[in-house]
């Protein structure tokens, strides 16, 4: 019965778990990245994931016997996750693996001893799943543990037969499920009522292969697979209403509320499917941050920054109002880091990707809410395409996110509609960016149905006898081409590398007998490297053959610098941070280019280490080991990957050993002390979370010193300093600058206040006091203080205002009375000044005696001054 359950934290029921199959002879091993190495799929969403190549007997087991408790994600039923009790993108799949070794006998009989003896779930409160053609598993069930035949459920292909995806390893499972209402009796028994039953338990018998036509092959192996899910256990254990009040994820729950100033146990429905929205998904992008995963627009990426969004949106559902995401996620991490202790190691890393791109969304979501809003208040039938497309290209708003706050509605929204003007800009980006004339493009097409894709043949060779396949002129194919003509040609085979994988195309010559073209690009079309080039000499006939030779000085360059990018990555990796991925580059023959995913720049003393040890790893002469292979075998290899790049089956993998491994098809150095030198120009950041490191190799570092050492040399002599003196003599100067200024504003000073004794003259009588009101022409402030100070000290018991006008559109007034202004006339310098800067529209003030103001309108100046004057006499009469 529930009351004797006994109470398990969530880290106890992983330890027990864990436990449990250690010492029935399983390996303990540690979660895999949420990034997985399979290319299938773009999240690692269950246990065996992987153990996918050791299940298609790609690769050998290390151990017949493995548990692990993997984290994994899945969005596909984001929108249940806070509406129903269990549902989750971010969950802990707690698995124990056979690789070949026992299988389902073992297996069923260990997780009903684990389930009884263990997490001591009461025998008449489980209820077994088989698959219907599985008497085997059936018979086990009944006949070895004793379970009555109608609580063993024959269940069909959707649930019972499990697989990972469309093709890979997969087989029949049996399930176990808790009854949390036993009371309601044996008949009419449905595991899909989840109010009643929660699955809890997945006994996989992996053994067979789904190939791409669906049919089944046995694989070698008989494995195991299993997945308790642990959240699933604790609210069992816990016996709370759902997952997300188990201690997994409440604490979460409950920081939010706090933020929101809600009690949650109060909450209506939709507040509490917003915080539980919150405590699922924060979850998820701790750990996707955690394992190296940036937000973007495309794949994992994209994944990451839905998710925060929906945080963030929800949060403003409870009333939060800034940002309040770190302050969840630091809950997360504290609930996680003895089981996954990388969320704290990074937890500064993840802390500064939250903050950011909860600040960027935050600061176009009222916007877009605001579009929304006016959308919504038209009543329409549906969110029009082009509305969805505006959200979410101006305002931020992920697709998904406007589908439900439409649904929220009653509203749908036309996303055919939306993927049309997301596909229109997708070609407007890709028309700015083409560079390959349309129209050979066309003709491309149409000769590639008579002549083969070129051959590559420069990894090996500078030079080839090629044969003429195709010459176009202004995009169309024709037979010959005489001097000076401007032409494309296509050839069978060619050593020039076409541009492609950030390298640039190859320079060089095509020459035959009296002939001469000049390349002067090579781009890559359908299959077909195009040369550009012009006829420098003779006549260029198609189906000729030529000689096909590259520059190879320009290749020489550009292979150092592409050599030296893959350094730079990883020395990045090294020195700064092991997740940062690569978003894209540029090789050329006189500079590279490197962008990378980092939510920070780098400090100066990173940029030099990372300088240093690129040029450590020239200058110890690493040799390079290239080699075709499977993609499976190079990522297991840990070779570095384009994300999101797309592979073939079988990749080229540059390889300096012990210093870096990466997928390419690019040309390079076969010894890094080719390179020669290495010297990085500048780090800036592109884009949100996008860094750019320029740098330059061999030769051009040359080039680059030489025109700074020109520039130095020029200052040098120019300041009749050495070299490394110059900035010790700029800084000297700029001191020297101060202090002249600083005399020359003195000076000023004393110059106004001896041209104000002209003025002096110009004072009035009124009663017993002398009024002066005067422009001053263009005086600063400080000097019109100073004029204003001494003319009133000059003319005894008196009121003085004077203006000037120091800048273009800037008014400078002072006021300066005496004692007895102020106490027999009561006038305050003050008061008396602000009311007259307003006249500039302006204002300021200051103590009684002396005052200062400025104001914006010159114009008004001459008004201000006859107003100051009438007043005074007004005042002092
Ligand atoms: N692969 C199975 C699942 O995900 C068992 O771990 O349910």
């Amino acid at each position: 019965m529930a009351e004797s359950l006994p109470y398990l934290s969530g880290s106890e029921i992983r330890d027990k778990f864990l436990k449990f199959f250690e010492t029935r002879q399983h390996k303990i091993l540690p979660s895999a990245s949420l990034v997985p190495e399979d290319p299938t799929v773009l999240l690692t969403i269950a246990g065996m994931l992987p153990f996918k190549p050791i299940f298609l007997g790609q690769e050998k087991a290390p151990q017949p016997r493995a548990t692990t408790s993997q984290k994994c994600i899945r969005t596909n039923d984001i929108e249940n996750v806070g509406r129903t009790a269990r549902h989750h993108t971010f969950f802990e799949m707690l698995g124990n693996f056979s690789f070949g070794d026992y299988f389902k006998e073992q297996a069923i009989a260990w997780a009903w001893e684990l389930s009884t003896q263990v997490y001591k779930l009461p025998p008449d409160r489980i209820i077994v799943s088989v698959f219907q053609d599985d008497d085997e598993a059936f018979d086990i069930w009944r006949d070895r543990l004793g379970i009555p035949a109608h609580r063993i459920q024959r269940m069909g292909e959707k649930d019972n037969f499990w697989k990972s995806g469309a093709t890979g390893p997969c087989g029949p499972c049996s399930e176990l499920y808790y009854d949390f209402h036993p009371e309601l009796g044996d008949q009419n028994i449905d595991l899909e009522d989840d109010s009643r039953f929660i699955e809890y338990y997945n006994l996989v018998f992996m053994q067979y292969n789904r190939d791409a036509d669906g049919n089944l092959a046995p694989l070698e192996n008989k494995n195991i697979d299993t997945g308790l899910g642990l959240e699933r256990m604790a609210q069992i254990l816990q016996q709370v209403p759902n997952n997300y009040e188990t201690d997994l994820i409440f604490p979460i729950i409950k920081t939010a509320a706090e933020i929101a100033d809600i009690d949650y146990i109060k909450a209506d429905g939709k507040t509490k499917t917003s915080l539980k929205v919150i405590g699922d998904h924060v979850r998820s992008v701790v750990h996707m941050i955690a394992d190296g995963i940036t937000a973007s627009n495309t794949d994992r990426g994209y994944v990451l920054r839905r998710l925060i969004r929906r945080v963030v949106r929800h949060g403003r559902l409870v009333g939060i109002e800034g940002n309040f995401v770190n302050q969840v996620a630091e809950t997360a991490i504290a609930l996680s880091e003895v089981a996954y202790p990388n969320v704290r190691s990074r937890s500064e890393f993840i802390k500064n990707e939250l903050q950011r791109e909860e600040s960027q969304f935050l600061k176009t979501l009222e916007r877009g809410e605001k579009l929304l809003a006016e959308i919504l208040e038209k009543k329409p039938q549906q969110i029009s395409g082009v509305e969805a497309f505006t959200l979410y290209d101006t305002y931020g708003f992920p697709l998904e996110l406007t589908q439900e706050i439409a649904e929220e509605q009653g509203l749908t929204v036309d996303v055919d509609g939306f993927n049309v003007e997301m596909e229109q800009q997708r070609d407007r980006a890709r028309a700015a960016h083409e560079t390959i004339d349309l129209t050979v493009q066309g003709s491309i097409d149409k000769l590639a149905e008579h002549i083969h894709p070129t051959e590559f043949s420069g990894y090996s060779e500078l030079q080839s006898a090629v044969k003429v396949e195709a010459v176009l002129v202004e995009g169309k194919p024709v037979e010959v081409a005489e001097a000076g003509a401007e032409i494309q040609v296509i050839l069978d085979r060619t050593p020039f590398y076409g541009e492609s994988g950030g390298q640039v195309g190859d320079k060089g010559y095509l020459s035959g007998d009296n002939l001469v073209i000049r390349i002067s690009d090579v781009q890559k079309e359908s299959g077909f490297f195009v040369h550009y080039g012009k006829v420098e000499r003779g006549t260029l006939k198609t189906s000729e053959t030529v000689t096909a030779k590259i520059d190879r000085a320009c290749r020489r360059r550009v292979q150092a610098n592409h050599t030296a990018t893959h350094l730079l990555q990883a020395a990045l990796k090294k020195i700064v941070d092991d997740s940062i991925s690569q978003a894209g580059s540029l090789v050329d023959f006189d500079r590279l280019r490197f962008d990378f995913n980092s939510p920070r720049g780098l400090k100066p003393e990173e940029v030099q280490q990372v300088e240093e040890l690129v040029n450590t790893w020239i200058s110890e002469a690493h040799t390079a080991d290239v080699n075709i292979m499977a993609i499976a075998e190079a990522k297991a290899k840990g070779a570095t990957a384009m994300f999101g790049e797309k592979y073939g089956a079988e990749v080229r993998v540059i390889d300096f050993p012990g210093v870096s491994m990466e997928l390419c098809g690019g040309t390079h150095v076969n010894n890094t002390a080719e390179i020669g030198v290495f010297k990085i120009i500048s780090e800036t950041g592109i884009s949100s979370g996008i860094r750019r490191i320029e740098a330059v190799a061999g030769a051009a570092v040359l080039d680059y010193l030489k025109v700074r050492d020109k520039v130095v040399k020029e200052l040098s002599e120019k300041f009749k300093v050495k070299p490394e003196e110059v900035g010790e003599r700029v800084n000297n100067l700029q001191s020297e600058l101060k202090a002249t200024q600083k005399e020359l504003a003195a000076l000023k000073q004393e110059l106004a206040v001896a041209k104000s004794d002209g003025l002096l003259s110009q004072a009035e009588a009124i009663g017993e006091f002398k009024i002066l009101v005067a422009n001053m022409g263009d005086l600063d402030a400080k000097s019109l203080q100073a004029a204003g100070e001494r003319l009133q000290q000059k003319l005894g018991d008196s009121a003085v205002i004077v203006g000037s006008i120091p800048a273009a559109g800037k008014v400078s007034l002072v006021a300066a009375f005496s004692e007895k202004v102020i106490k027999e006339k009561k006038l305050q310098a003050g008061k008396f000044i602000g009311g007259i800067a307003k006249i500039c529209g302006g204002g300021g003030g200051g103590r009684p005696n002396l005052a200062q103001a400025g104001g914006r309108d010159a114009s008004k100046l001459g008004e201000a001054l006859d107003s100051a004057k009438q007043q005074l006499v007004e005042g002092l009469g």
